[in-house]
């Protein structure tokens, strides 16, 4: 693992050694760009975990869910959809250790008939869950989410622990819980805790005490523990990764206490979604207009918080570069606003939490040149829409200095494929 932060360049060309212009060209923009090999390094980081299972709704695109697979990584998936999506990318339904796993707090009608009729493995983050599930398919091994009732975020809409969330087993409902599950003939096989996305060490590291208590009580039908996932990544300079190596220490130590307690081996999960695909993305965009609004000079891009929300949602942080088009100064640089093409003043890449428009130093650019979006690989594309009836943009996957188009651009005629206008006998009611 890199002890040292990442420098954030102001000014680049190349994409994972692809040129910028030669990428605009191609797929057009707005398009995210993922560097594979960033991804796999990132997961190679991981190795000393049993099982590093992919929280795919980081970046679910099957090209990358598939690059995962075929490198080792085990998925989980929140929704019939992202199961749909791993089966689709050649994930097996189950197996040991368990290829996908759904986890979530609910079933809707479709999850649950998925995990039944193709047997994924559930996590329960719900008492509901236990029920609804043990009521169709009674006999089933499952694992528990337990609420530890403390949790922490990059912000606190990623704050998953603590009575304030709605996530997870309230670790004081796991004595009826159990029962619960005893009813069904439920056998609880692993354990689960996730407190948060873009968490700390010393949150994290308190997860191994709280998931060893909550193990213990279960005692050794248990063969799997996992940690969740919230490993940070940093988007600015002064931030900096947690140290993995000692991370795993703690919770090696946690699992080798429960094996020395039961006497039998236990499997030891993390389940990062961010810290496998943030560093590799970066959000392709052109200036379309550079304008002078009072002492304020705004870029307006053609991506909006419809290609990546994580600035309006939390004030998100993302460092950026500009790409010059026909040359420019590098070192001349001042004060901007960076926003987008959306009818809505909420459009600003450059905000901090609670909408506080903020101006960043970067290099004086021109309508025509990019901008680039980085450290986008998680929680980019996956909370695109189509507000103001802007296209779901392109994705590229680079892997060996090739691009692959992924995803291609989302057509006029997909945006409105499930719309239907009126039949005539109503149309009376306008
Ligand atoms: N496991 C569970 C049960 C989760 O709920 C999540 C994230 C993860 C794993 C992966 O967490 P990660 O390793 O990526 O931190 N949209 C927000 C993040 C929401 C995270 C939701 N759950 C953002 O853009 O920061």
């Amino acid at each position: 693992m890199e002890s040292s932060v990442p420098e954030f360049p102001l000014v680049r060309d190349s994409i994972a050694g692809v040129s910028i212009a030669h990428l605009a060209r191609q797929y057009g923009t707005p398009t995210f760009v993922y560097d594979a090999s960033v991804m796999l390094k990132r997961l190679a980081d991981l190795r000393c975990f049993d099982v590093v299972r992919y929280a795919q709704k980081a970046c679910s695109n099957l090209a990358v869910v598939d690059l995962l697979r075929r490198n080792g990584a085990m998925v989980d998936a929140v929704s019939a959809g992202e199961i749909r999506r791993a089966l689709r990318a050649g994930y097996a339904a189950h197996g040991a250790p368990h290829p996908i796993v759904y986890t979530a707090d609910i079933f809707d009608a479709e999850a649950l008939q998925l995990c039944v009729e193709q047997g994924i493995h559930v996590n329960c983050g719900s008492p509901e869950m236990i029920e609804q599930l043990g009521a169709v398919a009674p006999g089933r091994a499952i694992t528990l989410r337990i609420n530890p009732g403390f949790g922490h975020g990059h912000s606190r809409k990623t704050n998953t622990g603590g009575d304030q969330s709605k996530h997870g087993i309230w670790h004081e409902q796991l004595p009826e819980c159990l029962a619960r599950a005893r009813r069904f003939d439920l056998t609880v096989s692993g354990m689960h805790m996730h407190i948060g996305s873009g968490s700390d060490f010393e949150h994290l590291a308190q997860v191994c005490g709280a998931l060893e208590q909550a193990a213990l009580a279960v005692g050794p039908t248990v063969d799997t523990v996992s940690v969740g996932g919230g490993l940070p990544v940093p988007y600015r300079p002064d931030q900096s990764y947690v140290d993995i190596g000692e991370y795993f220490r703690l919770c090696d130590a946690m699992r080798k206490r429960l094996e020395a307690a039961w006497g039998r081996k236990v499997r030891l999960e993390i389940e990062p979604g961010r810290y496998l695909s943030a560093e590799s993305g970066y959000l392709l965009a052109e200036i379309r207009a550079v304008k002078r609004q009072g002492a304020n000079v705004f870029y307006l891009l053609d991506a909006g918080f419809n290609n990546l929300a994580r600035p309006i949602l939390y004030g998100a942080y993302h460092p950026m570069s500009v790409a010059f088009r026909n040359g420019g100064d590098p070192k001349k640089t001042g004060p901007v606003i960076v926003g987008g093409p959306l009818c809505e003043s909420g459009d600003i890449f450059t905000q901090e939490e609670g909408g506080y428009v903020v101006a960043r130093e970067l290099p004086v650019a021109r309508v025509g040149d990019w901008l680039v979006i980085e450290v986008a690989g998680a929680y980019g594309f996956v909370m695109g829409g189509n507000y103001n009836s802007r296209p779901l943009a392109a994705e590229v996957l680079v892997c060996r200095g090739q691009p692959h188009l992924v995803r291609r651009r989302q057509t006029f005629d997909e945006m409105i494929a499930g719309e239907r206008l009126l039949p005539p006998e109503a149309s009376a009611c306008g």
